[in-house]
């Protein structure tokens, strides 16, 4: 079987992730489980492009150094992904050193084959912006930032020979209907291949940039962030020689929106092409989110953060509404009243509700254990269940490859909807009243815990978590281990006997919208550099009040392994909840002298309001207490 390999683009770190990032890196995911789920090998690629002058700028904004700044920057989208129950493979960043020897041997040897040259370009120069801008770019003649005329200048700088290839690329498109999909986007590359394509500057000089990758044939210029970003999808492989290069590059598949079709559609089959690398295998571009039916901008404050969504309706929920709404290729709108829409009618009614009515059976009328189906042969209970599953795997499977998700959660829903159509025509209620029909009754409830397995199993991709609450619980071996598409096929895998732990509620209802515009805002750049632990003031650090305090008393905390409570004394008389059970036994910490945050907003732990915090140094393997090097008063405060 064929590996699987999907790249999203990788983002710059000028601004924080927001709904449009979270929305192609979700499209991946879903993708990358869709193919493991078919027995595939898969490789998800995912990263930041931290060089150029946009990030310069961005860094200068918030003062800091670029070094500084990428780093916070890129943490945020690190921890993004695994809030939303994103499992990339590898996270690239184009700063890594490695990326950088694959930028300059690309480089190299495309310059070798004679199609980069050195030119004089002449153009319309902000300044203010650092940049050239381009006639079609000024508002009335002036630059749309500055509001000033920009200076017309001459750089020399090094282009790529992209015209020679012009013909070539034109043809492989036509010949090759699925290379850019949907066909909306093919058809503009197309269109933009009949105009004549000029050649690409690739290179800044050093002068005005000089965050970026040194050119390997002349030290006074960088690398073009596009010509250094792009390269990520191979150097992320570890080409040329790396093993993942050889087994996932030929089967590469790009998710972009459109707005970065041109480099992807044009400079990139070019690039590849002269430097001797096979081409991609399809590029898929989809649309643009906006929010209230306007464009998403910081200048407008409606920059959905999907942090804020994900935390007020959990993962699963975000990632439906993303993949119910919209359909891959065009634009879609965002309005929170939507999503809560969604939110009570699909997941909490639809697929909610037949989850709890159908266990809730298992459990009245089998004590929660798995019935007796008549697994192997087809009963007159049947009523089409099966064929209707056979044809939501087969409408799903064809619809996922397709990219058509909202059709492919289509296709589960009309199965949710035929379910419940089996259980109202079936009545298990009626059939539980009398004993003779107890056979009946039991064929009938495990039909539905069947139907049941393969909803899970098909909306794993979307959502994860929720596939694997209902596998646990229907009693399947392993909520953990993967449901292929090959065992959704097979009718009859529940296990009979089985006992089912209690039921749960899949989605709870949620009464109101929770947010309102104004609170899905992302978070300010200043404030989220705050959570990335960033350079503090020293007046910043005296705002933590940290004393020594004298352990006056310790216990452990009932239920709790890990948590100790400690009396001590800080001048006055403190309870303190810490995480130390681990590493020290009660009685050896009478007497001590420690450090605690004394300023700290007191919280509960295990019902004990713990007034401040004891300082440790401490990984995962060890914790020690931080103590002061000799007798100090307690209450002595530490500067
Ligand atoms: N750094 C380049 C990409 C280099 S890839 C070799 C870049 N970065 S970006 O941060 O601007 O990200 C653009 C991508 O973010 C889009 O192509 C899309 O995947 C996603 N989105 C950003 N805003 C979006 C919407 N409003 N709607 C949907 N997706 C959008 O361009």
């Amino acid at each position: 079987m064929k590996p699987f390999y999907i790249t999203t683009p990788i983002y710059y770190v000028n601004a924080r992730p927001h709904l449009g990032h979270a929305y192609s890196t979700v499209v991946a995911d879903v993708l990358n489980r869709f193919h493991r789920m078919c027995g595939q090998e898969t490789y998800f690629l995912t990263g930041t492009d931290e060089h150029g002058d946009k990030v310069v700028r961005a860094a200068r904004e918030e003062g800091l150094s670029p070094l500084v700044y990428v780093d916070q920057i890129t943490e945020l989208f690190k921890t993004l992904w695994p809030e939303l129950d994103i499992e990339y493979d590898y996270f690239i960043r184009t700063t890594a050193p490695a990326h950088a020897r694959v930028v300059k041997e690309v480089l190299q040897k495309i310059y070798d084959a004679g199609d980069i040259y050195f030119s004089e370009y002449e153009g319309a120069y902000c300044f203010g912006c650092e940049r050239f801008y381009t006639e079609r770019e000024l508002v009335d003649g002036r630059c749309p930032d500055h509001k000033t005329i920009p200076e017309v200048i001459k750089e020399s700088n090094y282009f790529f020979r992209m015209s020679r290839y012009q013909d070539w690329l034109m043809e492989h498109i036509e010949t090759h209907p699925d290379f850019i999909r949907p066909e909306r986007y093919r058809n503009e590359v197309l269109a933009f291949l009949r105009e004549p394509l000029a050649d690409l500057c690739i290179s800044r000089p050093k002068t005005r940039l000089q965050w970026g990758i040194t050119l390997p044939f002349d030290n006074q210029f960088v690398t073009y962030v596009w010509f250094d970003a792009l390269l990520n999808y191979i150097s992320a492989l570890g080409y040329p020689d790396g093993k993942p290069f050889k087994k996932f590059w030929p089967t590469v598949q790009h998710l972009i929106a459109k707005d970065i079709l041109k480099p992807h559609g044009i400079y990139w089959p070019i690039m590849l092409k002269a430097a001797g690398i096979p081409l991609y295998r399809h590029l898929n571009v989809h649309g643009y989110w906006n929010v209230d039916e306007a464009k998403m901008s910081k200048s407008l404050g409606n920059v959905v953060d999907p942090l804020v969504l994900k935390k007020a309706y959990g993962s699963d929920a975000f990632r439906y509404f993303l993949m119910r709404e919209m359909v891959f290729g065009l634009d879609s709108n965002f309005n929170e009243e939507a999503f809560v829409q969604r939110f009570n009618s699909d997941l909490a009614n639809d697929l909610g509700n037949l989850f709890s009515r159908s266990l809730t059976m298992v459990h009245k009328y089998f004590k929660g254990i798995v019935p007796q189906g008549e697994a192997g042969t087809e009963s007159d209970l049947d009523f089409g269940l099966r064929a209707n599953a056979e044809k939501a795997i087969q409408d799903y499977q064809k619809a996922v490859e397709d990219l058509a998700f909202h059709k492919a959660l289509m296709a589960i829903w009309e199965f949710i909807n035929n379910i419940n159509k089996y259980i109202d025509v079936t009545a298990p209620w009626e059939l539980a009243k009398r004993e003779s029909q107890h056979k009946q009754l039991q064929t009938v409830l495990y039909n539905v815990l069947e139907g049941l397995r393969v909803i899970a199993g098909l909306i794993y991709p979307i959502m994860p978590r929720a596939a694997r609450v209902m596998q646990k619980h229907l009693g399947l071996p392993s909520a953990d281990s993967l449901q292929t598409l090959e065992d959704l096929k097979v009718w009859g895998k529940t296990q009979p006997g089985t006992k089912l732990p209690k039921t749960i509620t899949l989605f709870p209802r949620v009464e109101q919208v929770k947010l309102g515009p104004k609170a899905m805002e992302a978070l300010s750049l200043k404030e989220v550099s705050t959570l990335a632990k960033p350079e503090i003031s020293e007046k910043m650090f005296q705002k933590i009040d940290l004393r020594v305090a004298t352990v006056l008393h310790a216990e452990p905390v009932p239920r709790s392994k890990k948590l100790l409570k400690l009396k001590v004394d800080v001048g006055e008389e403190r309870t303190i909840v810490a995480g130390i059970a681990d590493s020290y036994q009660p009685q050896e910490l009478i007497g001590k002298h420690v450090v605690i945050v004394v300023n700290l907003k007191p919280a509960k732990l295990m019902g004990i309001l713990s007034q401040g915090m004891v300082l440790t140094a401490s990984d995962k393997a060890i914790c020690r207490l931080v103590t002061v090097d000799g007798p100090s008063e307690p209450g002595t405060p530490l500067t």
